[in-house]
């Protein structure tokens, strides 16, 4: 039989949302001077995380597009800009009492991508100290690395003992790690959570949970809760990507096929989900039909998830996640994108959580991230942040 090949995306319109993408984070990053975005009011990131929250989970997003796109095009505006951001997570990283297990994603973006283009000596320590931090969360009977500290959950809750499935993308800085320092142990507690997130928050038919709450001292699983989701038993898509892409990120570490399995698994339900909705994902894949809330962030994450499985099977399944990945693209590049440049954020229509937040659809820095990402990886000029 004949194989056939779908090109989904021509190369002028890849090219075309690139050159747009670049023009317009060049003149946000002239504007953005030291503040760390976040997400926008009436079109402009008047809030600076460096000083709202330093802590906060996204801080390293900003530094992950410029790095991307100093990688790409060697301006050093990106690398000087990102660098700014780097240092002013030092306060984070000193502080410590406030970081949760998320340390992957604020120093995968910064100090392991400045280490990783630059061989700097400071960035490499600063990726360290993170890992450590990470490492310093994990539960050795329960086989699991601890997601937040009380500040993330209500009072009287104890959350000593939850894990949530964006741990997936974290854990990346723990392989990193041992690859820099040649000692095991930090990809001996990533192996091990990613076997506990599996077994307790992958479901059968390839959808997810968010949070499972483990008995700190026996291990046992309690309990599982909605999280950002719509209920314990729906599926919040963002939730979908972090584990679809995560378990391929692990896989590439360790070439454990199981990993690649579970990736696929997920994949294959994500993909079943999206195209009812014009690939752009809702919110919660199974909200109540009276909700139209999307989450385009959720998208553009799937999207690097399945380019990145794309490299690790052969034709004709690369054909098959790398056409989905670009139908996702196009259609989020299409109808959700903010090509102006002289306002902030590309990627519109995202959502926080399904429950309990006060923005209807709104812009998310990571989602910024995952798109520059994503093109980046469809033109062959990204490099592996995580
Ligand atoms: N909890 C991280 C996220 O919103 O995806």
């Amino acid at each position: 039989m004949e194989e056939v090949f779908f090109m989904i995306m021509k190369e002028s319109e890849i090219n075309n949302i690139y050159e747009n993408l670049e023009k317009k984070i060049e003149a946000e990053c002239k504007r953005m001077e030291n503040k760390i975005p976040y997400w926008t009011e009436d079109g402009i990131y008047q809030q600076d995380y460096a000083e709202k929250d330093i802590y906060w989970w996204t801080n390293g997003f900003w530094s992950g597009i410029l790095w991307q796109l100093y990688h790409a095009t060697q301006k050093e505006l990106y690398l000087n800009t990102a660098r700014k951001n780097e240092e002013l997570l030092d306060k984070a990283l000193h502080g410590f009492t406030g970081l949760h297990h998320d340390t992957g994603f604020m120093w995968l973006h910064s100090a392991v991508a400045d280490y990783r283009l630059t061989g700097s000596q400071e960035a490499l320590v600063r990726g360290l100290t993170a890992a450590s931090v990470l490492a310093g969360r994990y539960n050795p009977v329960g086989k699991f690395i601890r997601a937040w500290n009380p500040d993330c959950v209500e009072e009287g809750e104890d959350c000593t003992g939850w894990i949530i499935v964006d741990s997936m993308m974290n854990i990346p800085l723990l392989y990193w790690a041992s690859q820099i320092t040649g000692d095991p142990r930090f990809s001996q507690i990533a192996v091990n959570h990613a076997d506990t997130v599996a077994s307790c928050l992958v479901r059968d038919d390839g959808s997810c949970g968010h949070i499972a709450c483990i008995n700190p001292e026996t291990g046992e699983l309690e309990q599982i809760l909605a999280g950002q989701g719509y209920s314990e038993t729906s599926s919040w898509s963002r939730g979908q990507s972090w584990i679809l892409y995560g378990f391929t990120l692990s896989y590439r570490y360790t070439k454990n096929n199981a990993y690649l399995d579970i990736a696929k698994k997920t994949a294959h339900y994500f993909i079943a989900n999206i195209g009812l909705t014009g690939y752009v994902p809702l919110c919660d894949f199974r909200q109540p039909a009276s909700s139209s809330y999307l989450d385009a962030s959720a998208g553009l994450c799937a999207a690097c998830g399945l380019l990145e499985i794309a490299e690790h099977v052969d034709e004709p399944d690369k054909n098959l996640y790398r056409s989905y990945a670009e139908l996702i693209i196009q259609n989020t590049a299409e109808t959700c994108c903010n090509w102006d440049p002289e306002t902030d954020s590309i990627v519109q229509n995202c959502k926080v959580a399904f429950h309990n937040d006060r923005r209807e659809q709104t812009d998310l820095i990571y989602a910024d991230y995952f798109l520059t990402e994503a093109i980046l990886r469809l033109k062959g000029k990204d490099f592996l942040i995580w």
